[in-house]
């Protein structure tokens, strides 16, 4: 009898909300799921077992080997490696463009910007030996509507998108897909830390048409539907409600 192997998704930065939902969600349509963190472990180990998580640092001189290591260490496992999604971000809003700080800026390019390009990099060979392979970034709305008081967030983030669009294309004969997500304000954990007063956030939601806060597993939705269909590429996904930008 012929076993079908079940598709296998990596998630990089999988230990906050949204990366979270994103497991949560992978797991529910019968993905095995692999996920890294930094910080924070605790949530991934409710989702995940202790051999599908891995801690990486992607601000640290380690991080493009370590993220070589875990690919090819899944690819070796599993034999085959069918989505990556990248979810690590950092975020830093509210400060003057002239404050910003040098080591912030460097930071914010390790995670938000080189991470992914050495993770997809090294996915690639993977992905044509089975010539078939899905990228997800999530970026946000910054990079297309320009990010005031953070603007090397946006700046990240639309990097990490014109990857994705020169990738879809690069990469479309060998069947690799590669599409964005856009949120807009999202009602995590690390969103309540920068607007922790409720009066704060109804002053955003009154910018919203559809009058709330994306929740962590509206993105998730969006990430499965984009891993899932066999023909989505080079789209961005732009969930903000219908928001005027
Ligand atoms: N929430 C929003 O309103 C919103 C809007 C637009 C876009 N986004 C994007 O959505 C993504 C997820 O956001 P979130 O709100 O769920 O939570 P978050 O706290 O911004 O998520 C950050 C993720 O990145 C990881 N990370 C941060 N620094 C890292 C480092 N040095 N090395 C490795 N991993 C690192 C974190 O790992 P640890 O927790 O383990 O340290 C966590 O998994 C981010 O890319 C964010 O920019 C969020």
């Amino acid at each position: 009898m012929l076993v079908k192997m079940k598709k296998t998704a990596i998630i990089v930065g999988a230990s906050a909300d949204i990366g979270i939902k994103i497991v949560e969600s992978l797991k529910k349509r019968d993905w095995n799921v692999y996920g890294t963190c930094n910080k924070n472990k605790e949530k991934l180990e409710r989702q995940l077992d202790k051999s599908n998580i891995f801690k990486i640092n992607l601000n640290s001189e380690n991080s493009r080997r370590e993220l070589e290591e875990m690919v090819i260490g899944i690819w070796r496992r599993e034999k085959r490696v069918d989505a990556g999604v990248y979810v690590a971000g950092l975020w830093n809003p509210f400060f003057k463009f002239i404050d910003e700080d040098e080591d912030k800026i460097k930071e914010m390019w390790n995670v938000n910007y080189h991470g992914a390009y050495w993770f997809f990099r090294a996915l690639v060979p993977c992905m044509i030996q089975i010539k078939n392979g899905s990228f997800v970034s999530i970026s946000s709305t910054a990079w297309t509507k320009g990010s005031p008081h953070a603007e090397t967030y946006g700046a990240t983030k639309a990097a990490l998108a014109n990857l994705m669009i020169s990738l879809s294309e690069e990469l479309a004969n060998y069947g690799i897909r590669a599409n964005i997500v856009s949120p807009g304000p999202t009602n995590t954990k690390a969103f309540r830390q920068y607007y922790p007063n409720d009066m704060d956030v109804s002053e955003i939601i009154k910018n919203i048409p559809i009058n709330k806060l994306a929740e962590p597993e509206n993105i998730a939705n969006c990430v499965a539907y984009l891993i899932e269909d066999k023909y989505v590429t080079r789209q961005n996904i732009i969930l903000d409600g219908a928001s005027m930008f």
